[in-house]
């Protein structure tokens, strides 16, 4: 996409009044014939753009597609915007990353696509990626710790993934715990982590976080009927993916700069977000299976339950899988 279409699509996103030829063409420091054009552009591409003669344009609709032009200009100016690889289609967005991380990107390199073809579910199951209505997202971090004191990062890129969909969706979803978005009792939302050590140090390298979100599907293969939902179906409403994807390099990236200055706050709002708490719940280690009731959440993140015998216990993630009585939540 050219750049003036560009910049005119961002003055024209999120704005409710129309904005007028007159105001962009100021902005922009380009002549009116040029705003026009950039905006007949824009149509071509499958934009609803509204056009009065007195008033100016409005953003109406959005086409459906989750592309490079698309994702920079709902991001706007941001740090990592040099860093954003938005591709059709890959195996899957963490694998790619990793190739990436492994050559000396820097942090703050995010990796999305329209479409994996083996995305990557936590212990080794598939993930679902079809094109067309998902995003499916990876992000490089590298925090300069030990792995041991980045037991909190998986649950805040469940809250700063939450906070990316309330900003695009306007309703905020839950944390199954530890990191799987909900909304209406389904599961709209995956998060992988994965980790890789310096051997000689002990020390983190990096970090690969890897955020699946359902976005537009109107339904699910059979197996996954009943735990499964996109954000539309839970919403009624289509939600647009480029905007999504944006949002969540902010809010990753804000989570990233406060991840240890601000821990504790960060925690309390994952305790928030997080519907297993209270909840009575089964823990699953391996083959074993007991009830417990969750408490709350400790203070790196881990789930606090009592067991029917009064014991308590903080669990760690990736130990452990927690399930509702019932099923999934
Ligand atoms: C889970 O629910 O078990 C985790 C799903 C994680 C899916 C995302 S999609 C982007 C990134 N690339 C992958 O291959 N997996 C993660």
């Amino acid at each position: 996409m050219s750049m003036l279409k560009e910049e005119v699509l961002r003055l024209l996103r999120g704005q409710e009044k129309p904005v007028s030829g007159e105001q962009m063409s100021a902005a922009l420091g380009v002549s009116r014939a040029a705003v026009w054009k950039a905006v007949a552009a824009l149509r071509a591409d499958g934009y609803g753009v509204e056009a009065s003669t007195r008033l100016g344009y409005r953003l109406v609709s959005a086409p459906d597609r989750l592309d490079g032009a698309g994702v920079l200009a709902a991001l706007g100016e941001h740090p990592w915007r040099g860093r954003v690889v938005v591709l059709e289609s890959v195996d899957s967005t963490n694998n790619y990353l990793k190739k990436l991380a492994a050559e000396g990107a820097p942090e703050g390199t995010v990796v999305i696509a329209d479409r994996q073809t083996a995305g990557r579910g936590r212990r080794g199951r598939t993930f679902e990626s079809p094109s067309g209505v998902g995003v499916y997202w990876s992000v490089l971090l590298r925090p300069r710790a030990k792995p041991e004191q980045l037991l909190h990062l998986t649950a805040l890129v469940g809250t700063a993934a939450c906070s990316a969909v309330e900003s695009v969706c306007g309703v905020r979803p839950g944390i199954k715990w530890t990191n799987d978005l909900v909304l209406g009792r389904h599961k709209i939302c995956g998060i992988l982590t994965e980790l890789s050590l310096e051997a000689e140090s002990r020390e983190v390298d990096y970090v690969v976080s890897g955020i699946g979100i359902n976005c537009n599907q109107t339904a699910f293969p059979e197996e996954l009927r009943g735990m499964a939902a996109s954000l539309r179906m839970e919403t009624g409403r289509p939600v647009d993916r480029c905007a999504l994807a944006a949002a969540l390099v902010r809010e990753i990236c804000r989570m990233n700069e406060t991840m240890f200055s601000q821990k504790e706050a960060w925690l309390r709002r994952f305790a928030g977000d997080c519907v297993t708490v209270g909840q009575d719940v089964r823990v699953v280690r391996g083959d074993v299976c007991y009830p417990a009731h969750a408490d709350g959440i400790g203070p790196d993140g881990e789930l606090l339950v009592t067991r029917p015998d009064g014991t308590r216990e903080a669990i760690n993630s990736g130990e452990v899988s927690i399930r509702g009585m019932y099923g999934y939540l």
